[in-house]
């Protein structure tokens, strides 16, 4: 058994329809914990510094421009395996090809607008989560 902590965003498109709730409803009956939450609204900077890893991609400039339409809640997940547990619950990046039950293929608007965020590697939630949160806003 292995305990992780991931690193999620509920993204502009969700917040905008007051799906928070419901998202995080998915969230805990997956058997993932909330361990720590807060709503902002992301600066085109910290957007920018976030995602920099796609700097390069076509998609760059306007999923930082997604990324700054609204607020996103930023949150860290505890759970067995989470960073896997959490991207099957989240389901595939384009939601069109996400499997039926997932937060992608239940809410996500589009490949862009897709709801959710999840880290994908242990070392790049460790990263994601210190970018977001100090150590004493992260109740396990
Ligand atoms: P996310 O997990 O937040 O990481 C990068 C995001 O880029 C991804 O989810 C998508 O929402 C977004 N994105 C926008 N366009 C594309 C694309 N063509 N391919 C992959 N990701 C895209």
């Amino acid at each position: 058994m292995t305990i992780q902590r991931t690193f999620s965003i509920l993204k502009p498109d969700a917040t905008r329809r007051n799906l928070t709730g419901e998202i995080n409803a998915v969230i805990e009956k997956a058997n993932l914990k909330i361990i720590a939450q807060k709503r902002l609204h992301l600066s085109r900077g910290q957007a920018e510094a976030f995602y920099g890893v796609h700097k390069e991609r076509s998609f760059f400039g306007d999923l930082c421009d997604f990324m700054t339409s609204g607020p996103v809640v930023v949150q860290v997940l505890e759970g067995e395996n989470v960073i896997a547990a959490y991207r099957d619950v989240m389901g595939a990046t384009n939601p069109e090809n996400a499997d039926a039950g997932t937060i992608r293929k239940e809410f996500a608007e589009s490949i862009e607008a897709n709801s959710v965020h999840g880290s994908d590697s242990l070392e790049n939630a460790a990263i994601e989560i210190a970018y977001f949160f100090s150590g004493i806003e992260i109740v396990g």
